[in-house]
């Protein structure tokens, strides 16, 4: 008998438009784009400079808004709808951030740096420490808890921000560029831990890259060009 796997969509982003007005000219960062992803999966955005993936990303995200447009998170949550309190609930809660620079805080360790984040759910104490070290672990890192960002290498301290936006356990993972500072072979295994360990926590992904051979990992590529996603 035949398995059939029914996938269920997570994200239903209609008709998103976002104008800067400079001067004379309009800038379409968005210019109406449709986008719909299902639940667990690891869709990759490519484009050239200034298309408007990371103001794509960072609308899903719930970072920055439409002007135009809508965008829900199934089942129910209508983001343009959220008065910015509970916007910064459902970032808090459903979204884990990945950026190019891993914006570690210098003073705490890695594994503080991880708690931070999973503190964020309301988790605490030992359950609080288990979740990071947990996470810590799941991508590579286990015994370098106690070090600080300055110990570690780069492709190490990107980790680290992948352990942390993993933390949580968000249903969504936004990643923009993770790779842009790294050795091939590094961003390499940086893209594929984020694929392997969100498949297993079951996450979905949406994440911007460059770098074409990174694209084997995604169970589907968006190209966008001036605000709009090319059809394929
Ligand atoms: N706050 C802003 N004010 C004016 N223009 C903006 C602003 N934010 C983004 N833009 C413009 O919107 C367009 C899309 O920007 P975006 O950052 O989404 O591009 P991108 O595809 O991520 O590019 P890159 O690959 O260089 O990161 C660009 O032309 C950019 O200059
Ligand atoms: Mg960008």
């Amino acid at each position: 008998m035949e398995t059939q796997t029914v996938s269920q969509t997570l994200i239903r982003a209609t008709n998103l438009k976002k104008y800067y007005n400079l001067g004379e000219t309009t800038v379409k960062a968005l210019d109406g784009v449709d986008l719909t992803v299902d639940e667990g999966e690891f869709v990759a955005i490519v484009g050239p400079s200034g298309s408007g993936k990371s103001t794509l990303v960072n609308m899903l995200g719930g970072v920055d808004t439409p002007d135009e447009g809508s965008i829900t998170i199934l089942p129910d949550v209508e983001l343009s709808s959220l008065k910015p309190g509970d916007l910064t609930d459902f970032r808090r809660k459903y979204v884990g951030f990945v950026f190019q620079f891993y914006s570690l805080i210098p003073t705490l360790t890695a594994l503080e740096n991880v708690e931070m984040a999973a503190e964020l759910v309301n988790l605490k104490g030992k359950e609080l420490h288990q979740r990071a070290e947990e996470a810590l672990e799941s991508v590579g890192l286990k015994d370098r808890n106690g070090s600080y960002p300055s110990q570690l290498s780069g492709g190490e301290r990107q980790r680290v921000a992948i352990a942390r936006a993993l933390a949580k356990r968000p249903r969504l993972i936004l990643v923009d560029e993770p790779t842009g500072q790294l050795d091939d072979k590094t961003a390499d295994e940086i893209v594929k831990l984020i694929r392997d360990v969100s498949k297993s926590y079951g996450s979905t992904v949406l994440m911007v890259t460059h770098d074409r051979a990174q694209l084997k990992y995604a169970d589907r590529v968006i190209d966008m060009r001036s605000g709009k996603i090319l059809d394929v």
